[in-house]
């Protein structure tokens, strides 16, 4: 029996807070603009869909991957090991286990006109990509992997993976240009000042 859990939006998962095998969010439905089984958590794919939408990317926007169950982060990260090997990974592809893909709030975007690669699709320097960096807070969306935070994140620059943490979160993240780890060491500071 899988761990079925109705899942905290602003959740941090990463190298140090990774998530259990058997954990499953509860609420996957297919993802939009997506070709295959590709599924999302209903609130992320509802917000992703209307962002879309509203910036007018139907028809230029995909989503190349979505959920990823902890077997299947297993299979691409040896994958990748093996094939593009270990520099690269560590570069791009997260341990199973502490990719946020297994949430179902994290989501992979390409250009309807690239190439699009399986581990590192592409997606930025198009004008619609820019429409999408400008909007996605007011929708709940952050950018998880920006440029210049990778001792922080772990992960190298991602222009093309994008996180659901809500709307007000998303606002508040995006006001202070931060990472989602650096909000939460923000709040860290403060609990143990009231400790
Ligand atoms: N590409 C991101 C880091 C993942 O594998 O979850
Ligand atoms: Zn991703």
């Amino acid at each position: 029996m899988r761990n079925k859990l109705t899942i905290d939006f602003p959740i941090l998962v990463n190298s140090e807070n990774q998530l259990q095998p058997d954990f499953l969010p509860a609420d996957l439905v297919q993802a939009p603009f997506s070709q295959g089984n590709k599924w999302m958590e209903t609130t992320a794919a509802a917000q992703l869909e209307k962002l879309i939408r509203f910036i007018g990317g139907e028809k230029d926007i995909i989503v190349t991957s979505a959920y990823r169950s902890f077997a299947e982060q297993e299979k691409l990260y040896n994958y990748s090991l093996r094939v593009r090997g270990k520099a690269y990974t560590e570069l791009y592809v997260a341990r199973p286990g502490c990719s946020e893909h297994q949430t179902g709030l994290a989501v992979d975007l390409g250009l309807s006109d690239s190439q699009n690669d399986e581990i590192c699709p592409t997606f930025n320097g198009k004008e619609i990509s820019t429409r999408f960096l400008e909007r996605m807070s007011e929708f709940g969306f952050i950018l998880r992997y920006p440029e210049g935070k990778s001792r922080i994140t772990g992960i190298a620059y991602e222009p093309w993976h994008f996180r659901y943490v809500g709307c007000s979160y998303s606002r508040f993240i995006a006001q202070h240009d931060w990472t989602l780890e650096e909000y939460y060491n923000f709040f860290k500071q403060w609990r143990e000042k009231d400790d």
